[in-house]
């Protein structure tokens, strides 16, 4: 006998925790950047391509082994074919390595939430990012256990917080936070794109993100752009969207519900690019330069030239809140996501009850999290992991889950049966040429084109030292699927989910 694993209290509540877990810190410091460097305009056409023959395909598939085989990522590949569940292992893993820094962003963001309201950071934005989380940087990077107390305070309260809503279980934590927080961070969102869309200078952001370069349309690296965009946004093949549709009822219409949470998402990238190219607009407009110069992503976009922005504009403070506010809304409901697939495969691995599965998982987790990331090193290593775990982790685990399902197990028409018992959305061949076809050839392209990349350029990633990024980079993502292999050597004990018919 073993404890109930939970579930979702219907449709609504899942669609809800899965647009959570895919909105996140990819549509707002990711997208914009990515579409105004391929394409601009043009890039629609590229990444409505692979929207429609990879990301929606891939969640379909994620759906579909979740529900078909009802587990967590282990327990559900387990039941798939008995060899198979390294693969959710290595999902586990990675869940695992973002969890920990994914924190430290979100921790930064609480801080900066709380900066705007005096604009803390003054008339340098990047100096005081700098001062505020003391990283090492380049060539000076080194292992560093100098905690930074502002840091240290910010990602105890974020580890805090995913631990109680992680304890209130699926419906009550998961599905409860996202059903208050996505409605909320659409409100908030929205004031601050209407807000940012007045600024002087806006329609000359907006200008410059939407105006099309068709040309770049030739070029094949837009292609890999637009689908690795689309992955990463849709949070597919990491053992997210697989573990969510394990808690649905039997009879629940699983390819409606992934349109609804693949159209709600790419909607909310595009509201944020909007957002976004408007601000920059005012930024190149208050500086006096080209917008070309002021186009960053990622933690550049956000903790840099965003405060630069709060300062120079009228009503900075509200901008201020609404963006971090946002960032942290979107981000927390991304982290939960994350930590759930570890969870649930604790859970069903042991057959533990929720708040005991919390515990074991998130205390550790949420020490090492705090005791690497709250350092002096945190911000290099993030930036190290997140690359490695992005490129191998993710496209190699989603290559191989492809190529596993449809040419080794050949297991792609049981599933897709599967996805139209109760989907209001009929499966074609289409899905099987998508799943089977299209995205193990982009993601191995990619994973190709990358590895070139890396291992050719003159310079170390970022200018870290080469010891550095082998151990953080190169060895954590190999090490993922060697621990993974291990793990699913392991016996599953008679009391675990495992053996239970549900
Ligand atoms: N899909 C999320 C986004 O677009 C990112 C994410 C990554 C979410 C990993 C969960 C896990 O930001
Ligand atoms: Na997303």
């Amino acid at each position: 006998r073993s404890a109930d694993r939970g579930a979702f209290s219907g449709r609504t509540a899942f669609i809800f925790a899965a647009i959570g877990s895919a909105v996140g810190l990819g549509n707002i410091w990711r997208f914009p950047a990515v579409a105004y460097e391929n394409g601009g305009g043009a890039f629609i056409l590229p990444y409505l391509v692979a929207l429609l023959t990879a990301g929606i395909p891939l969640l379909f598939l994620d759906y579909a082994i979740g529900h078909r085989w009802r587990g967590s990522a282990p327990a559900a590949w387990r039941r798939f074919r008995r060899w198979t569940e390294f693969i959710g292992w290595w999902q586990v893993l990675i869940a695992l390595i973002i969890a920990l820094y994914y924190a430290l962003i979100l921790a930064w963001a609480t801080n900066y939430t709380i900066f705007s309201f005096d604009q803390r950071w003054g008339d340098d934005a990047d100096g005081f990012f700098g001062e505020y989380t003391q990283a090492l940087g380049g060539a000076d990077v080194t292992i560093s256990f100098d905690v930074v107390p502002a840091v240290l305070i910010s990602m105890i309260v974020v580890w805090l917080a995913v631990i109680i809503v992680m304890a209130l279980g699926v419906q009550k934590g998961i599905a409860a936070s996202s059903i208050v927080f996505i409605p909320l961070l659409l409100v908030m969102f929205v004031i601050l794109v209407v807000r940012a869309l007045f600024l002087p200078g806006a329609i000359d952001g907006l200008d410059a993100l939407f105006t099309p370069n068709w040309g770049a349309l030739l070029d094949p690296a837009v292609w890999i752009a637009a689908y690795g965009q689309i992955f990463f946004s849709l949070s597919v093949a990491f053992g997210i969207m697989l573990t969510y549709a394990s808690y649905l009822k039997k009879k629940t219409d699983l390819t409606g519900s992934g349109l609804v949470v693949g159209f709600a998402n790419s909607g909310f990238e595009i509201l944020c690019g909007i957002g976004v190219f408007s601000a920059l607009g005012f930024m190149a407009q208050a500086q006096g330069v080209a917008i070309d110069e002021v186009v960053t992503d990622g933690v550049g976009l956000a903790f840099i030239a965003f405060p630069t922005i709060i300062s120079e504009a009228p009503a900075g403070a509200l901008i201020g809140v609404l963006f971090f506010g946002s960032l942290v809304l979107a981000g927390f409901t991304s982290l939960i996501s994350i930590v759930e697939v570890v969870i649930a495969a604790i859970q069903d691995k042991f057959g533990l009850a929720r708040v005991p599965a919390t515990l074991w998982v998130c205390l550790p987790l949420a020490v090492v999290s705090v005791a690497l990331f709250s350092t002096t090193m945190g911000l290099p290593l993030l930036d190290v992991m997140d690359k490695w775990v992005n490129e191998y982790g993710i496209v190699a685990a989603a290559l191989v889950s492809t190529i596993v399902v449809t040419y080794v197990v050949r297991g792609l028409p049981t599933l897709r049966d599967h996805l139209n018992h109760q989907g209001t959305f009929r499966i074609r061949t289409w899905w099987l040429v998508c799943v089977g076809g299209i995205a193990p050839i982009v993601l191995g392209t990619s994973l190709v084109l990358s590895t070139i990349e890396l291992l050719t350029a003159d310079d170390t990633y970022s200018g870290y030292p080469g010891w550095f990024v082998f151990v953080f980079g190169w060895l954590m993502a190999i090490g993922l699927v060697v621990i993974a292999i291990g793990l699913s050597l392991i016996p599953w004990p008679t009391g675990s989910n495992l053996f239970k018919d549900d």
